[in-house]
């Protein structure tokens, strides 16, 4: 177990530039999209968190063989070694139900251990199988155990009932590798899909509608090896964004991609930030000493991202006045709350919605990190409350932002990771 220590202070102001590490969620699709192929894919950019590992371990259990080399993966799946993804390596990331249709398409057969994730609610698979049994997939459920099973997926015209980022993925994937055409409607339009979409059509994919909400993709018999850059990660540019904004610092961000960035721009902006780009990939941000409440409601890309409204929720904690936080997109979203009421925020959660009212001038507390962005946070939390702050279970941290304490440390933080003997 680990925690790490803050030691915040109410006028803490960053200042500095940090390097923007590759997408977290762009990457775990593109290693699963391996899978259609026995070539070698080359994808650049990764960024070295957890789940890029985790996933890689899943992947050699499958029988690919990956290696990394400063921020490139080499992977390739020649053929595998099992057609089964156990719970051991799926419960810790959900991300890794993913493999299931890229085995399918191409061997015909996966068995994949329903995944578990992160914290944050109920998260159904239901709209991955009900699209890949319209494709032509029989599949049971048997022992916790996804099992699917189809001599040759077929292209079939698919509605998703509600947005979904992976289901969407997944199932481009999966028909990527079909007979024929699928139509994909209603489709999640998230950056990562696009990322993955651009990947696909280089193996040899035929896709048409990249980032639109209707997707169409024409099967082929076989796909080959590609070389592919990994996106920026737009949610740890949001919280280095935030980072900026409640620190009333100056914060120059590097290797970033503006346009997946609009919506949190926008936010920080009329919350009071100064954010200007600079070329095409450079963003900074300057603090103000006021800050403004907002009312915030998460949805769909290019809505407002719920995996950044943890980190927005501290920032209103800081402002002038009262925000109204709405979770659309998970429920049981809010488990931050709590921690943050420890360090002394005045925030109230009825249903998806969270009062915060500002501003409250955080102390430091041990807290628990609930999840990935949960942990943000806190950490975030930390930095501008007065005295030591202490976030246990900080493993969720690691998961998704590459060396957090050493990005925050160069920006003049005061952070420093206790490692536990147990
Ligand atoms: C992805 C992201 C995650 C982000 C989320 C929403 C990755 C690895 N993770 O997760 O960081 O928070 O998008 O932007 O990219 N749903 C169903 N049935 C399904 C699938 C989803 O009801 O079969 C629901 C979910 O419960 C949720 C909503 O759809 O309420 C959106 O989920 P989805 O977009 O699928 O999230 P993930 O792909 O798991």
């Amino acid at each position: 177990m680990e925690k790490i220590r803050i030691f915040g202070h109410h006028d803490q102001q960053l200042k500095g530039t940090v390097r923007i590490s590759g997408s977290k969620n762009a990457v775990l699709p593109a290693i699963a999209a391996s899978l259609l192929t026995d070539e070698k894919l080359r994808l650049k950019n990764i960024p070295l968190v957890k789940d890029v590992h985790s996933m890689l371990r899943l992947m050699k259990e499958l029988g690919a063989d990956g290696d990394i080399k400063k921020n490139t993966l080499t992977i390739q799946a020649r053929g595998i070694l099992s057609e089964e993804a156990s719970y051991d390596l799926v419960r810790v990331m959900r991300a890794s139900f993913l493999v299931l249709g890229p085995m399918l398409a191409r061997f015909g057969k996966a068995v994949v251990a329903l995944p578990g994730g992160c914290a944050i609610g109920s998260r159904p698979i239901d709209l991955h199988i009900a699209g890949l049994q319209k494709m032509g997939a029989n599949i049971t459920l048997e022992h916790g155990y996804v099992k699917a099973e189809a001599d040759r997926l077929q292209g079939a015209d698919i509605r998703f009932e509600k947005k979904t980022v992976g289901g969407t993925e997944h199932l481009v994937m999966a028909a990527a590798l079909a007979r024929g055409e699928t139509v994909l409607r209603n489709c999640a339009q998230e950056p990562e899909i696009s990322n993955l979409c651009e990947l696909l059509v280089k193996m040899g994919a035929k896709i048409e509608g990249t980032g639109e909400e209707v997707i169409h993709i024409q099967g082929v018999g076989e796909l080959g090896g590609a070389t592919h850059e990994i996106i920026p990660d737009r949610i740890e540019a949001g919280t280095f964004l935030v980072a900026g904004a409640l620190t009333r610092g100056d914060i120059t961000l590097t290797g970033t991609e503006p346009g997946h960035l609009a919506a949190i721009i926008e936010k920080l902006r009329s919350s009071g930030a100064v954010i200007e780009m600079d070329g095409k990939k450079t963003l900074r941000v300057v603090g103000s000493p006021e800050i403004k409440p907002q009312d915030v409601t998460t949805s769909p890309y290019p809505g407002f991202p719920t995996d950044m409204q943890a980190q927005f929720m501290v920032l209103m904690t800081q402002a002038s006045g009262t925000s109204i936080i709405t979770e659309t997109i998970f429920d049981r979203r809010f488990l931050h709350v709590n921690e943050l009421l420890r360090l002394g925020a005045n925030i109230e959660v009825s249903g998806d919605k969270a009062v915060v009212r500002g501003r409250t001038l955080l102390s430091g507390a041990e807290v628990i990190a609930t999840d990935l962005r949960a942990s943000a946070s806190l950490i975030l939390a930390g930095l501008i409350a007065g005295g030591e702050t202490i976030v246990n279970e900080v493993e969720h941290i690691d998961r998704g932002y590459e060396a957090i304490e050493e990005k925050l440390k160069a920006l003049g933080a005061r952070i420093e990771r206790l490692k536990m003997v147990e």
